[in-house]
């Protein structure tokens, strides 16, 4: 059936005459120089993949004489006759180079890389090119992973249950690790390595301690030993508190001998079962989690810490800058850079600190966080979501790339004009060489693991991003629709437009004009703008949109909270007055007169209104797109994403309703005339 459990990895048999029998012509026989487990998946790849893809068998060729495509690492014998076009100098450990060549007077296409999982990544390019329709004939792509660390992260729970997973419960069994390698994990290498992801957090930020007992790391040894040929590596979560959970110590305080030696020998012990285990994510001091401030240190204290008993393995700490505490009556969005401002400088060099998005969580929209650019001494990651836990979960077709994209071309100014997000974490902007990114996963044991269809666009677009922060959010969506669903081209180009318009359509549906927060209490699901009484100083009705009979919005500027202060002059002038503010980000920095005129003429109610019902009628927009790819699409998964965008549609006027009445509870102002009356 087509349930969607084979991704973008399809294969299927190319319905256009023409293109097949160019590909034919092309692609008659591949042969690897070398042999490992990992050039043995590439084979595998290639031979399942071009089998499929032309419907007759592409054979894996002894001679060099009887191959068409040539796979081998520099400096191969295979290659010596070959003039190269690149500078081989030029591509990274774990960079390839797909390119045509002459080798004998006859045409061949070449895949070569310095290492094998370099040769692995190529031949998942390869086969893209032919899925995706590309023509064979001038190729000559050489490329080179932006980010060192490319990481899914994982909020798994030892139990299967997943924090902010809406795709079944954790593909991990771990009550069958190690003896069964549930052959599922293969399928989730391949898709990761096929989009160049080389780490996995295997376990949710909210940590469990027994993770880090024997019985557990035998288990995370067989997880490891399996993804190794994929060049994916295994890391895990570090709970703050484990020397006196599992390790009956009375403290877990950085400073104490004790404490310190307990990590050191846990570390070496986690070594022998997972000899290039990557190192920890660490969520410390926010959200009720133990960090080093429970014993009066601060978060440098604890990740050295940490980072000491790493470095003899080069294993990294991954320390996160997500925190914040709700008793303390700061504005929410200040508290991270607060916190680790004064610590830039103090962290031992395999030490990141990670880094969401945006200052608040996650939310539709928000502006890039202000740690980025600030920290100029410390390596700072990414963390996405890609999970949809404030984006209609796995029901709500919302594709992210222009999310990610609008954040990582976003302008710190930190460093003068063009210090971009993508730059602060590509390391270029501060000659950092430890770089990384990380996308919270969306993935389940669901027959299509991301219970979206749509879903996995979002997992393809994190890898392709965080291989090439510079792909433009279109071309990674023609990709994967390519490779996905169709290759018709109008589908493509329909498709391709309902994605991108999809991020933005969600905005307007639940969080217009630069509201934020205002969900549904603790599963955040749904709207939720009324919300009081909640043990939590900052879920209160009035703490983020600030409604009330003049107005509505949060002033962040120097007569409100001054989270503005944070961002870097340019940035600070550029959302300070209200007539400069982007009207997206309008109620994020401003508390606005309910008559302030807008752009487009209207008031500021007027607009709000018209926004949320836009947003809601796009929902409609896009099922209509969605009538229109019908004969292109296998019947499953056609109504899958139907039976889906029918709920998005509903849920978006059950935004629209709400928001609309809650908040004209405070405007007293009608609903602008030519809309339907909200209900
Ligand atoms: C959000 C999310 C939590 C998660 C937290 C985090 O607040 O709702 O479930 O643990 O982010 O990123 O640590």
């Amino acid at each position: 059936a087509e349930d969607g459990y084979r991704l973008w990895l399809r294969y299927d048999l190319i319905k256009d005459q023409a293109k097949l029998n160019a590909y034919k012509k092309t692609v008659t026989g591949f042969i690897i120089d070398g042999n490992s487990s990992t050039l043995a998946i590439a084979s595998k790849e290639l031979d399942n993949g071009l089998t499929g893809l032309l419907g007759s068998r592409v054979p894996l060729v002894k001679s060099v004489r009887d191959a068409s495509v040539i796979i081998a690492r520099f400096p191969s014998p295979l290659l010596k006759d070959i003039n190269l076009k690149t500078d081989t100098k030029a591509i990274s450990e774990e960079g390839y180079v797909i390119t045509t060549a002459l080798l004998n007077k006859k045409n061949v296409i070449v895949i070569a890389a310095h290492t094998d999982v370099g040769l692995l990544y190529g031949s998942f390019h390869f086969l893209r090119l032919i899925q995706s329709f590309h023509d064979l004939n001038n190729i000559d792509i050489a490329t080179s992973p932006k980010i060192k660390h490319r990481l899914l992260n994982h909020w798994d729970n030892l139990d299967r249950t997943v924090e902010r997973g809406y795709a079944g419960f954790s593909i991990w069994d771990w009550h069958k690790l190690p003896d069964y390698i549930d052959p599922r994990y293969h399928d989730y290498a391949r898709a990761n390595a096929s989009i160049g992801i080389n780490g996995t957090v295997l376990t949710n930020v909210n940590a469990n301690a027994q993770i880090l007992t024997e019985a557990y790391l035998r288990k995370v040894a067989a997880l490891a030993d399996m993804f190794r040929p994929y060049g994916i590596k295994v890391y895990l979560t570090a709970r703050f508190s484990a020397p006196v959970e599992i390790g009956n110590l009375k403290t877990a305080d950085p400073l104490d001998p004790q404490v310190r030696t307990w990590w050191k020998n846990k570390i070496d012990e986690i070594y022998k079962y997972v000899p290039d285990f990557g190192g920890f994510v660490v969520k410390a001091n926010s959200e009720g989690q133990p960090g080093p401030q429970n014993y009066k240190r601060n978060h440098a204290d604890g990740a050295n810490m940490l980072a000491e008993a790493l470095e003899a393995h080069k294993g990294i700490v991954m320390w996160r800058a997500f925190v914040y505490d709700n008793e303390v009556p700061e504005d929410r969005v200040k508290q991270a850079y607060n916190e680790f401002k004064p610590l830039d400088g103090g962290f031992k060099s395999n030490v990141l600190v990670q880094v969401k998005n945006g200052p608040l969580d996650f939310q539709p929209r928000e502006p890039f966080h202000p740690l980025f650019g600030a920290l100029p001494k410390t390596p700072i990651m990414m963390e996405f979501q890609i999970t949809q836990e404030y984006l209609g979960f796995a029901t709500h077709l919302v594709y992210l790339a222009p999310l990610f994209k609008e954040c990582l071309d976003s302008d710190t100014y930190t460093k003068g004009q063009g210090s971009t997000v993508a730059k602060v974490i590509d390391g270029s902007l501060e000659n950092h060489s430890l770089t990384g990114i990380a996308g919270v996963a969306n993935i389940g044991n669901d027959r299509n693991w991301t219970g979206h269809i749509f879903g996995q666009a979002n997992w393809y677009a994190f890898g392709r991003l965080a291989w090439d922060h510079n792909l433009t959010s279109e071309a990674i969506a023609d990709e994967w629709i390519r490779m996905t669903l169709t290759n018709d081209d109008q589908s493509v180009k329909k498709l391709t437009q309902m994605m991108i318009a999809s991020r933005e359509i969600v905005v307007q549906y639940m969080t217009p004009l630069g509201l934020h927060h205002i969900m549904g209490w603790s599963h955040h699901y749904g709207p939720g703008p009324w919300i009081k009484d909640k043990p939590r100083a900052d879920w209160t009705s009035v703490y983020y949109h600030q409604a009330e009979a003049n107005g509505i919005g949060f002033n962040r500027t120097t007569t409100g909270s001054n989270a503005l202060e944070q961002y870097a002059q340019p940035v600070r002038n550029r959302f300070e007055t209200l007539e400069q503010c982007p009207e997206n980000f309008l109620l994020w920095f401003h508390h606005v007169s309910w008559d302030h005129k807008m752009k487009s003429g209207r008031s500021l109610w007027d607009e709000l209104c018209h926004t949320y019902y836009k947003g809601a009628d796009s929902v409609k927009w896009m099922q209509n797109v969605w009538e229109t790819v019908r004969p292109n699409i296998d019947e499953e998964r056609f109504s899958h994403v139907k039976t889906f965008l029918g709920i998005q549609h509903k849920e978006a006027e059950w935004w629209r309703n709400s928001c609309v009445l809650y908040f004209q509870s405070f405007s007293k102002k009608e609903i602008p005339k030519g809309l339907a009356k909200p209900e």
